[in-house]
């Protein structure tokens, strides 16, 4: 009997030990290399999508980056590059969303995964929220949501009552969209501050910031 259940010990550990994760995980992250799942699933790599993110998040693993997007409601995919651990979580990717080839970046199918990667897997969310374990419970929490108004303030220092107000942006925003405010006056200042107004305190993402002034 003791040598059965040594024989299925081992088998079990060949099975988790038979791949790794070596070529997308940093070489002293052990836990990212060796996810406790029997198949990894599918990476495409030098390719990634543009404008798709949901979220992004910065300085994650690979593995981490996974298990956000199986948490995530709909997250189809992962972006992820290398270089800056940076985890793009991918709603549903229209066809017109193409993958763009791009040098240390790669794509990852989400429904490809073994869900035990993630405990809450099992729960669906509602969009914009994420399955959350809770002590004994399983839950939703807020994910994401999208950019609903911002204001825009030109002025010297950070404190709005000393600035003028430039201009207003009225959303909700969507993916990849870009947001052009001209000011109604021409304030004058070196410091532009842009405030989201959100009915919830969530995080605020904006790809790219340009400002255009005359001197
Ligand atoms: C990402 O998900 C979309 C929608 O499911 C799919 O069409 C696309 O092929 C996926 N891309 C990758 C790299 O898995
Ligand atoms: C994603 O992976 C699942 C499971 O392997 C597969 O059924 C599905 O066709 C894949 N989707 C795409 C777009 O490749």
């Amino acid at each position: 009997m003791k040598e059965v259940t040594s024989l299925l010990f081992l088998q079990n550990v060949m099975l988790i030990c038979s791949w790794s994760l070596d070529d997308v995980c940093d070489a002293d992250d052990i836990k990212c290399k060796n996810p406790q799942i029997l198949t990894p699933g599918e990476i495409t790599y030098g390719q990634c999508y543009r404008h798709a993110a949901l979220r992004r998040l910065l300085k994650v693993s690979f593995l981490t980056c996974l298990k956000e997007c199986m948490k995530t409601s709909t997250c189809s995919n992962v972006s992820y590059r290398r270089d800056w651990k940076m985890c793009d979580i991918n709603g549903n990717i229209n066809s017109e969303m193409e993958l763009v080839q791009e040098h240390g970046c790669f794509s990852s199918n989400i429904s490809s995964w073994s869900k035990k990667l993630v405990a809450c897997a099992t729960q669906s969310c509602a969009e914009g929220y994420r399955c959350a374990v809770k002590g004994e419970e399983i839950t939703c929490e807020i994910a994401w949501n999208r950019l609903r108004k911002m204001l825009i303030h030109v002025g010297e220092n950070l404190d709005t009552s000393n600035t003028e107000l430039c201009g207003q942006f009225i959303g909700p925003a969507v993916s990849g969209q870009v947001i052009i405010t001209p000011c109604n006056t021409l304030p004058k200042g070196h410091l532009v501050k842009l405030t989201s107004v959100n009915t919830v305190p969530t995080v605020f993402h904006l790809t790219e910031v340009e400002v255009y002034g005359v001197e």
